[in-house]
């Protein structure tokens, strides 16, 4: 199986173990550009590595970090350099570093201190608070900035940086409403939009609304798409799955989120892969079939979970 690249940037919501599944589904064209508006840490996307892509997110966060890589205002050894420096502090100080570059994110929004908030915050999470300050405690590990790990990081950053370079890429932050006016017929669009009532934060406010432009822009959609969604968890199916198997190819994999702070908050989830067109790779199911298939799944993934 080939490779999956985990991209600088850690977040919750992150789709890695997705990756083989999703590239095995895509269909693009060469000469199309793949478009991602809501592309999170980018671990799709960059794995990828299409010619020409448009990356869009709500969070400008993201959307600095990775434009200062791609406009070269972020090298490999800066990356390097500011890693090694504030890892030593880091060392040195413990959690008080940790909150005064916190705290100087919060004033100053420089894209390295992202990176570095995101690899020593809290289980790799993305939060803001109302007031859209980042909020994330520390992990604890005052001596994280191994030179292994800032080495690991630094080729991270190196991957990106590379991708950008040998391609033409776009990284760009607006509502994804706005991202569909520039779709051609000849694009592919892979989206991941936040799910309802989960990781909600400042940038990522997701309601009834959105879930329902979001699945008109896809019904009228020139290209073709994956929307990855969820089918079921241990208490309760998607609602929204019900109407979405009737129009589309949906496809379950079995995935797990590591959430909440606790081991009990950690609950196994039935990711779906929804697309509007027939990929090869997967056989058609009937859809009872399908759904009583993924029930099965779905238990025997909360099964594990709690042994
Ligand atoms: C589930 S995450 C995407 C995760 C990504 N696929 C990954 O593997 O890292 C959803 C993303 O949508 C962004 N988002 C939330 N509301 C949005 C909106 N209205 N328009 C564009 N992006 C939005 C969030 O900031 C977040 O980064």
């Amino acid at each position: 199986m080939k490779k999956v690249f985990v991209p600088p940037i850690k977040s919750q919501g992150i789709k890695t173990k997705l990756v083989p599944r999703i590239r095995q589904a895509v269909q693009s064209d060469e000469n199309g550009k793949w478009v991602e508006p809501f592309m999170g840490t980018g671990v799709v996307g960059f794995n990828m590595r299409p010619k020409h892509a448009l990356f869009v997110d709500s969070n400008p966060h993201i959307i600095n970090f990775y434009q200062a890589i791609n406009n070269g205002q972020i090298t490999p050894a800066h990356a390097r350099a500011y890693l090694e420096n504030e890892g030593r502090l880091l060392a040195e100080n413990g959690d008080e570093h940790y909150y005064r570059v916190r705290k100087r994110f919060n004033q100053t929004h420089a894209p390295l201190d992202f990176l570095f908030l995101s690899r020593a915050g809290f289980n790799g999470m993305i939060r803001f608070n109302q007031k859209g300050r980042f909020n994330v405690p520390f992990n604890h590990k005052p001596e994280r900035f191994s030179p292994a790990y800032v080495t690991k990081v630094v080729n991270q950053v190196q991957y990106v940086f590379d991708l950008c370079r040998m391609n033409e890429y776009t990284f760009v932050c607006q509502d994804f409403r706005d991202t569909f006016e520039a779709v051609q017929a000849n694009d592919f669009v892979y989206c991941d939009p936040p799910y309802m009532g989960r990781h909600v934060d400042y940038f990522s406010n997701w309601n009834a609304q959105d879930e329902e432009d979001l699945f008109q822009l896809l019904a009228t959609c020139k290209s073709k798409f994956i929307l990855s969604t969820w089918h079921s968890n241990q208490h309760r199916n998607n609602p929204a799955i019900l109407s979405l198997e009737g129009k589309y190819h949906v496809v379950t994999h079995e995935h797990f989120y590591h959430v909440g702070a606790r081991e009990t908050n950690r609950k196994p989830v039935l990711e779906a892969l929804v697309m509007n067109y027939h990929p090869s790779i997967y056989e058609p199911l009937h859809t009872g079939q399908y759904r009583q298939a993924a029930l099965l799944e779905t238990k025997a993934a909360y099964q594990q979970d709690k042994e």
